[in-house]
C-alpha cells in the first residue's frame, strides 16, 4: 500500500518531529510550565495543519487548552473516528534518577528516552503521521477524522467533561480511538477493553496546634503521625481486602468466561517480577496477578509525610501529618460515592485526641467497552497487519477517565489500541518509547483507517 511505503520512507523525519514534541516540557500539574503547555498545544496544532488537516485549532478551557482538528473529506458515507490523546506529561521528578535528561529526547538502541515519549506523545503522534501518509498518497484519509488532544489528563482531566458536553455536535463520531495504553508483553499487541477508575483523597491529621518537645509532652499528647499510621493501617487487611464499609457494594465480579480468557493471555510471572523488582507478588490470592492489577479495586498510599525527615535525629512531636490515598475502582463503583464512604469512614476512625480532615482531589469512572463491535474487529485486523500478530484482549489497571465520559455523553464506544511496552516506565524516571512500536503504530493506524472505511457493520 502506498501510504505504508510513504510512512516507511519518512520514518526518520517522523522520529525527529516526535523528539521536538518530547523536548517541550508540558507538565500540566505545575503552574511554572504554563507557557510550555501553550507551546505544546500550538506545536501540535501546527503539525496537524502540516499533516493536511484542513482545520486545527487550540481551544481554550478553564485549564490547559484542547487541540482540536477535523478532516471530513471522506464524506457522510464514510465513518467518523474521534481520536483522543493527551499532550501533557507527568512531572519528571526525581530528576537525579534519569540517565539522560527528561526533556532532551535521546535514542539509545531502539528506544527513545524522555518524559512523555510513551505517555502519550509518541502514541498520539502515530495517528497524526498516519493521516499525513494518506494525504501524501491519496489526497486524504479514507475515513473522517476528528482529533481531541487534551492537556490535563495527567491531573485528572478536570475540565474535559464540560468541554465534551459543550461541544457534543463538534465531537460526534461513530467510534473513538485512544492510543494511551500498552502491550502486555514485547511482541504481544493488546486491545484494552476495560480500565479502572480512580478516587483520590488527601488526609490531614492535626494534633497539637504547634510542634512540641517530644520529651516534655510525649506520652500524654497523641502524635499525629502515629495516629495517621494506625488509621491507614485499618483501611486494608494483610491480603489487600479493603475494610471500608460499602466499598465493594457495586463491584461486578468478573464473569467466568472473562476469567477463562484472561487466563489465556500470555503472562510470565518471572518476567513480571523482574519488571517490578519485587521479591514476590502480593494481594488477593483467589485472583490471578493479571486479574488483581486490572479487574479488582485497590487502595494505595501515594505519599505520607509529617515531622522531621532531614538527615540526623530531631526529637519532635509534630503538629500535623498528611497522606495521599488513592483507590482504583472497577465497574460499577462510582468514584464520588467511594470518595464519600471512604472519607466518612476515615473521619469516623479519628481518635478523640486528633482532628482528621479528608479532602477529595480527583477521580474518574471505570469503563468496560463492547468487545464484539465491528470496530473492535477492525482494530484486531489492523494490529495483525501492522505487527504481524493477532492482538490479545485485556483489561488494564490504569485509568483514562475520558473513556467513560465518551460513553455517557457522546454515546459511543472507544477502541483502546496502545503501542507502549510494559517496561516503558510511565510516570517514572527513564520513561522511553520503543521506536519500532512507533513506526509499526503508524502503520497500524494507516491500516485501521482503511479497514474502518470498508465498513463498520
Ligand atoms: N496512559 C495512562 C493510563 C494507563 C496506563 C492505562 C497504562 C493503561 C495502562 C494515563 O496517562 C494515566 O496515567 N492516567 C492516570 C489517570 C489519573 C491522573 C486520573 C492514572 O491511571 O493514574
Ligand atoms: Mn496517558
Ligand atoms: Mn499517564
Amino acid at each position: 500500500m502506498e501510504a505504508i511505503t510513504y510512512a516507511r520512507a519518512h520514518r526518520d523525519r517522523f522520529l525527529d518531529e516526535l523528539k521536538d514534541f518530547v523536548r517541550i516540557p508540558s507538565v500540566s500539574t505545575q503552574a511554572k510550565h504554563g507557557p510550555d503547555m501553550e507551546e505544546a498545544a500550538g506545536w501540535l496544532r501546527d503539525r496537524l495543519l502540516e499533516a493536511g488537516f484542513p482545520g486545527a485549532e487550540v481551544m481554550p478551557t478553564e485549564g490547559h487548552p484542547v487541540v482540536y482538528a477535523e478532516w471530513s473529506e471522506a464524506g457522510p458515507g464514510a465513518p467518523t473516528v474521534l481520536i483522543y490523546g493527551h499532550y501533557d506529561v507527568q512531572p519528571p521528578d526525581p530528576l537525579e534518577l534519569w540517565k539522560t535528561p527528561p526533556f532532551e529526547p535521546t535514542l539509545v538502541g531502539d528506544d527513545l528516552f524522555g518524559r512523555g515519549a510513551s505517555d502519550d506523545k509518541g502514541q498520539l503522534y502515530t495517528h497524526v503521521k498516519a493521516a499525513e501518509a494518506w494525504k501524501e498518497t491519496r489526497g486524504a484519509p479514507p475515513i473522517n477524522l476528528k482529533c481531541i488532544f487534551e492537556g490535563e489528563e495527567e491531573c485528572g482531566s478536570p475540565n474535559l467533561e464540560a468541554f465534551i458536553r459543550e461541544h457534543q455536535d463538534l465531537l460526534s463520531a461513530d467510534v473513538a480511538l485512544v492510543s494511551d495504553t500498552g502491550f502486555v508483553g514485547m511482541g504481544v499487541p493488546s486491545i484494552v477493553y476495560g480500565l479502572r477508575g480512580l478516587a483520590y483523597l488527601e488526609i490531614e491529621v492535626t494534633g497539637p496546634d504547634h510542634d512540641l518537645h517530644s520529651g516534655t509532652y510525649g506520652g500524654a499528647v497523641l502524635n499525629p503521625i502515629n495516629g495517621l499510621c494506625r488509621l491507614v493501617a485499618q483501611l486494608q487487611d494483610e491480603d489487600g481486602r479493603i475494610l471500608i464499609p460499602g466499598f465493594y457494594d457495586n463491584v461486578v465480579e468478573l464473569p467466568d468466561e472473562e476469567r477463562a480468557e484472561l487466563a489465556e493471555v500470555p503472562f510470565d510471572r518471572e518476567t513480571w517480577l523482574e519488571e517490578t523488582g519485587v521479591p514476590t507478588d502480593w494481594g488477593e490470592a483467589e485472583y490471578s496477578i493479571l486479574e488483581r492489577v486490572s479487574a479488582r479495586p485497590t487502595l494505595d498510599l501515594n505519599g505520607i509525610w509529617g515531622g522531621y525527615t532531614e538527615p540526623g535525629a530531631k526529637t519532635v512531636l509534630p503538629s500535623k501529618a498528611f497522606a495521599k490515598l488513592s483507590m482504583r475502582l472497577v465497574p460499577d463503583q462510582d468514584p464520588e460515592r467511594i470518595a464519600e464512604v471512604a472519607a466518612e469512614h476515615i473521619e469516623s476512625l479519628a481518635p478523640p485526641a486528633l482532628r482528621v480532615d479528608v479532602r477529595p482531589l480527583h477521580g474518574g469512572k471505570p469503563a468496560v467497552v463492547d468487545r464484539e463491535s465491528p470496530a473492535m474487529a477492525a482494530a484486531s485486523r489492523a494490529y495483525e497487519a501492522g505487527f504481524g500478530v493477532e492482538p490479545v484482549l485485556v483489561r488494564r489497571g490504569g485509568s483514562i477517565p475520558v473513556v467513560a465520559e465518551i460513553q455517557s455523553i457522546l454515546g459511543i464506544e472507544t477502541i483502546l489500541m496502545g503501542f507502549g511496552l510494559p517496561d516503558d516506565r510511565l510516570h517514572s524516571p527513564n520513561e522511553k518509547f520503543h521506536v519500532p512500536n512507533f513506526y509499526r503504530g503508524i502503520e497500524t493506524s494507516i491500516h485501521l483507517m482503511e479497514l474502518l472505511n470498508e465498513g463498520l457493520d
